[in-house]
């Protein structure tokens, strides 16, 4: 009698395997994806199919009804008191007893895809480097002794043929009362970086335990850092949080920081203990958002520009300060999260530290590469990653450049005169009149715009408090179009744009967007200076771009992606008429938001993503701003706005 064949779906691996194989051990043989946390004892229900019946013409197989052998006493039992879904089977018990197509659910692949950005519906694959695996250890034997972990790992190796695994001293220290507790029965998380590297027992519960586990990757920039809690057997995010960076007492730039270092015999450890408490705190803060104890995040995974990533690491700056901008290691770091002083985590919890591009370009830079995946783009790609610092990519299937470029802090509201946080009343759109000159704007935490009936009613708790980044670029860039401000950036008098808005203010002119009278709030205005240091700002970023695409050979890109959580509120077109971006088609811009946060929870999520970006960040060339006598030409030209030279058609179409 020829062996049944078996089809599982949806991903068409098929083969034969002997009568009476069960539907998990076909899995395996197979290569096809079926989780199992329990190794077959009926327990853990994640090992669940759903068998066809009837004819198969694109297999070209009829399934008869009895297939799969009927349900046995563990199934029934399982089915009885946890219950299983209509037409679905346990694949550890059901065995296979003639020709069947078997589909494997979602829920039950092993490394079922996640949805990574809902826009896209682009996937990554759940490949966690921290696991759970239940075990039955062999009770102790005087005439053999062994000890209970050695034991712990013979099972390990027997049931998952998993290698050897180190328990460090919290584990060990709670390994025999949970053996015992459990009666010989444990359910490990073990981490293992490397499909074939070492393992590293993190936690331990008695008996069968099923999560849910969970990571948290961590975007830390140098004005804020935010961090996703993350399910690491499903990758959903289970609760966002920031907090700002604390190290803004020591200087708002990363240049400053590194002086700060400089200057100051303590200054490196200070701003250490300061980032290390931030991330320490918002550990908690997550699990409370998130509704968990803190110690049931096991693993993080962190994303940083490298003067963060030292000053994170306890390691000091002062070498990224001066040419040529030597880095202590730009590989991936693998930590615990006590080196790091993260005391909130499980006392056994991993951190993996993405790896550094070059001295300017850090692993948020790798992380918006590993999200944005610029290496598979056909068309030519710009992404920056617009924050005090831009990281900026640029790059197809044949060629991946990076740098990063200082825009200090304006984008983010700071130096400017009005400016503040993107929080409830700051003014985040601006619409100026090009007839009347009249403004209107729209608050954070209010629907209505400031001429329609109710908004003042609508903000008269919270108030019109400023204007945060995006505001401000809108503003500036409706200024330029409604006339108020020159191709200079210099701000007109009240007489050449026929505004009374536009008021002197010493030698130069601001321009009144808010005058506060109507609801108590203060005086909101775009002033002279405010101009200059979003131009300073945006001449940073263009030049960075121009000098990617000087590399590259080119005048143009085909497309133009705009990351970081304030690349999300950017209007496209805002950014162009100011000259942020080189001249694309409008529609050819698109937000990515926190790109460089996603990447990190992609690596949180997939030992394979980290492997790649390990790769990539070698094949990325780096091209250093600090250096290139081009950055400084590139940098004035761009301070006209939108360009002294380069030309802009899409903004006359
Ligand atoms: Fe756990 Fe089947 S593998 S119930």
């Amino acid at each position: 009698m020829t062996d049944p064949l078996v089809i599982f779906t949806p991903s068409g691996k098929r083969g034969r395997v002997p009568h009476g194989t069960t539907v998990l051990e076909a899995a395996r043989k197979l290569g096809v994806d079926l989780d199992s946390v329990c190794g077959g004892r009926g327990i853990c229900s994640k090992c669940q199919v759903t068998p066809g019946t009837g004819q198969f013409p694109k297999h070209g197989v009829t399934v008869s009804a009895d297939a799969l052998s009927p349900f046995n006493a563990v199934e029934q039992r399982y089915d009885e008191k946890r219950g299983l879904k209509p037409g679905r089977r346990l694949g550890c018990q059901a065995q296979i007893l003639s020709d069947v197509v078997l589909d494997v659910p979602p829920e039950s692949q092993l490394h079922r895809q996640v949805v990574r950005k809902a826009a896209e519906a682009r996937t990554v694959d759940m490949d966690p480097a921290t696991r759970l695996y239940f075990v039955e250890v062999a009770e102790p034997d005087m005439h053999a002794p062994t000890g209970d972990l050695e034991r712990l790992n013979a099972a390990l190796a027997a049931q998952w043929d998993l290698p050897p695994a180190h328990a460090p001293l919290p584990v060990l220290a709670r390994l025999q009362k949970a053996l015992r507790a459990g009666q010989w029965q444990v359910t490990v998380a073990l981490h293992q970086g490397h499909a074939d590297g070492p393992a590293q027992i993190l936690d331990i519960w008695p008996g069968f335990f099923d999560g849910p586990i969970y990571g948290m990757a961590i975007d830390l920039g140098s004005t804020t850092i935010a961090a996703h809690l993350t399910d690491l057997a499903t990758g959903a995010v289970v609760a966002s949080a920031g907090v700002m960076n604390p190290q803004i007492r020591f200087g708002e730039d990363l240049m400053s920081r590194v002086s700060h270092a400089m200057m100051n015999p303590d200054g490196a450890e200070e701003m250490t203990v300061a980032v290390r408490g931030a991330l320490d705190d918002l550990a908690r803060a997550i699990a409370q958002e998130g509704g968990i104890d803190a110690a049931a995040i096991l693993e993080a995974t962190l994303v940083c520009n490298p003067v963060m990533h030292h000053l994170a690491l306890g390691i000091d700056p002062v070498e990224l300060g001066q040419a040529p901008f030597a880095l202590a290691t730009s590989d991936a770091v693998n930590l615990s999260a006590a080196d790091l002083g993260l005391g909130a985590l499980n006392p056994a919890a991993k951190v993996y530290v993405l790896p550094l591009i070059a001295g300017h370009v850090g692993a948020d830079a790798a992380a918006v590469a590993l999200s944005e995946a610029p290496e598979k783009s056909d068309d030519l790609v710009l992404i920056v990653d617009v924050g005090t610092n831009a990281e900026i990519i640029l790059g197809d299937r044949s060629r991946v450049l990076a740098c990063s470029s200082p825009t200090g802090p304006a984008f983010e509201g700071a130096q400017i005169s009005s400016g503040q946080r993107a929080a409830p009343g700051a003014i985040e759109r601006v619409r100026i009149d090009p007839e009347t000159k009249e403004p209107r704007f729209r608050v954070i935490g209010c629907d209505l715009w400031s001429d329609e009936d109710g908004f003042e009613q609508a903000v008269g708790t919270t108030g019109v408090t400023g204007i945060c980044g995006s505001g401000i670029i809108e503003a500036v860039a409706e200024m330029r179009m409604a006339g108020l401000v020159d191709a200079g950036g210099l701000i007109g008098s009240a007489a050449q744009t026929g505004t009374s808005r536009c008021t002197p203010e010493g030698r130069t002119h601001s321009y009144v967007l808010h005058d506060g009278t109507d609801d108590g709030g203060p005086l909101v205005t775009v002033t002279q200076g405010d101009i200059r240091a979003i131009q300073l700002a945006k001449s940073a970023l263009y030049a960075g771009a121009r000098l990617l695409m000087d590399r590259r050979g080119v005048d143009r890109v085909d497309r133009v992606v705009l990351a970081g959580a304030f690349g999300a509120h950017i209007s496209p077109l805002h950014a162009m008429v100011l000259g942020m971006i080189p001249d694309v088609p409008v529609d050819r811009v698109r937000s990515a938001g926190n790109a460089a946060g996603t990447g990190a929870r992609i690596a949180l999520c997939s030992r394979a993503a980290r492997r790649l970006i390990e790769g990539n960040v070698r094949r990325i060339e780096k091209v250093e701003t600090a250096v290139e006598p081009r950055f400084q030409d590139h940098f004035v030209a761009a301070n006209a706005l939108p360009h002294a030279s380069d030309p802009f058609p899409e903004l006359a179409k």
